[in-house]
């Protein structure tokens, strides 16, 4: 017999097809990976702290490995990423080794310009530091710009603005930074180069972006004041940071796919357990919420500084709904399921300022337009946003991520709905944060496992 939902094994760049069966419904319990931003920030606050630090559950997508391979390359000594427990043993602020070759931090933004913050503060030690082709093209100025101003040495491709990077560390000096977007990883590469930095270092930004550097910066120990009135967070340097244990919730932004797949898809009733809910971070709840889903928290609870709970969401009709402002910096990585949301509810959604949307992995906004029109939705791309024009029939189609993890994961939920097959060509991108997405798609489909390729 033949599977009513066909997946091809999925090796580098490969295609991912999907023919949805007429009775699926998503039913029972999934957990997701580990959170990525707390998995890289564990990673690069237990590298630089005193003692060993400890994390269960640590993403093992292609982003963490980046970051592990930089401070690895660095003189960092951090146990096998398979293990259940990962030990990181801290080399101390200011110890980081000047590596021997380029740091290359991958596909991730995060380690890139995260790291670009310890670097600079590195006195008498040279880096240099790349990314992959789409890392590349990602605005750099947004961190190099203020930490030229703390006095550091940068220079890059383009009048300092893209990566290949070289960094001559030096001492630098403490400011008080506006930030014209509000960006966790601006943020937090500020505070980081501040740890190390006498006196005040403040960020301001113009509403508040996820703040798990915040929370553990303070679990490790170091002095840290923040302004909710004004979004201003500062940090008082030099700090000394003690290793600590971390548990690594889910990461919602993963939970998100199967949350929209089970609000659209009638019949179905699932619970995703153990999922980091972090206010900063739960817009895509409250967008959901908005659009009239039903999804219900369940055993909230704090583990290691971090709020979690189980989510459950069963199927209702949705509405369309408008969305902008402060929201979407809290759903930065949510918004192209957000949209495959849209497409199944009634009216016309509108999404606004979510330009940055334009310089993530890549320009999602446009491809999220081109791709999802292959497939017959009816969407309008705006220089911030998107229209979209709800109650669609999809029809399947050949689709691509792009090398895009999170379009290539919404698009595989959108492929669900649609009538006939879907290809999504360049679906393994998927594994830079949810490697095994395409086993627990087969699962709660009730497939076998796809064999690996
Ligand atoms: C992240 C911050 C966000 C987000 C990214 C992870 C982080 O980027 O999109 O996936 O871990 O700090 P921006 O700071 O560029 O908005």
């Amino acid at each position: 017999m033949t599977p009513a939902i066909q997946l091809t094994p999925v090796p580098p760049h490969q295609t991912l097809s999907l023919t949805p069966p007429p009775d699926l419904a998503l039913q029972g319990r999934v957990r997701v990976p580990g959170d990525k931003s707390i998995s890289h920030r564990s990673l690069m606050l237990g590298a630089i702290a005193e003692g060993e630090t400890r994390i269960q559950g640590l993403l093992l997508g292609e982003d963490p490995r980046s970051t592990a391979a930089c401070f690895g390359a660095m003189g960092v000594g951090i146990s096998d990423l398979e293990g259940e427990w990962v030990t990181v043993q801290g080399v101390g602020l200011g110890q980081l080794q000047e590596p021997v070759d380029v740091l290359n931090a991958g596909n991730s933004g995060t380690t890139l310009r995260l790291m670009l913050g310890l670097l600079a503060a590195h006195p008498d030690r040279c880096f240099m530091v790349t990314g992959d082709q789409s890392l590349r093209s990602r605005p750099m100025g947004r961190v190099i710009e203020p930490l030229t101003q703390m006095g550091a040495q940068i220079w890059g491709r383009q009048g300092n603005r893209l990566a290949p990077l070289a960094v001559q560390g030096t001492q630098l000096r403490p400011i008080h930074y506006h930030s014209p977007v509000a960006s966790a990883q601006v943020k937090s590469c500020l505070l980081l180069a501040g740890l190390m930095t006498a006196g005040a270092t403040t960020v301001t930004e113009p509403s508040l972006s996820r703040d798990h550097s915040e929370r553990m910066l303070r679990a490790f120990g170091a002095d840290l004041s923040v302004d909710p009135d004004t979004c201003s967070v500062t940090i008082h340097g030099p700090a000394h940071l003690t290793g600590q244990t971390i548990i690594v919730p889910g990461d919602i932004s993963s939970a998100a796919f199967w949350l929209v797949a089970a609000a659209i898809t009638p019949g179905s009733d699932l619970v995703v357990e153990n999922v980091g809910v972090n206010p900063t971070r739960t817009g895509i709840l409250d967008a959901l919420q908005a659009m009239e889903a039903d999804i219900t928290l369940e055993n909230p609870r704090q583990v290691t500084g971090e709020p979690v709970a189980d989510l459950r969401v069963r199927h209702s009709p949705l509405r369309a709904a408008q969305f902008g402002g402060d929201l979407i910096p809290r759903m930065i990585d949510e918004i192209p399921i957000l949209a495959i949301a849209a497409l199944f509810a009634k009216g016309t959604t509108q999404i606004r300022d979510a330009a940055e949307l334009r310089v993530k992995e890549c320009d999602r906004l446009a491809v999220m337009a081109s791709q999802l029109t292959r497939l017959g939705a009816r969407l309008e791309e705006q220089e911030d946003g998107l229209t979209i024009y709800g109650e669609t029939t999809l029809r399947g189609n050949e689709v691509d991520s792009h090398g895009d993890h999170r379009i290539a994961m919404s698009l595989a939920i959108a492929a669900l709905q649609a009538k006939g097959a879907t290809h999504i060509h360049n679906a393994d991108a998927a594994t830079i944060s949810y490697p095994s997405f395409t086993a627990t798609l087969a699962h709660l489909c009730d497939l076998p496992m796809p064999s690996q390729a």
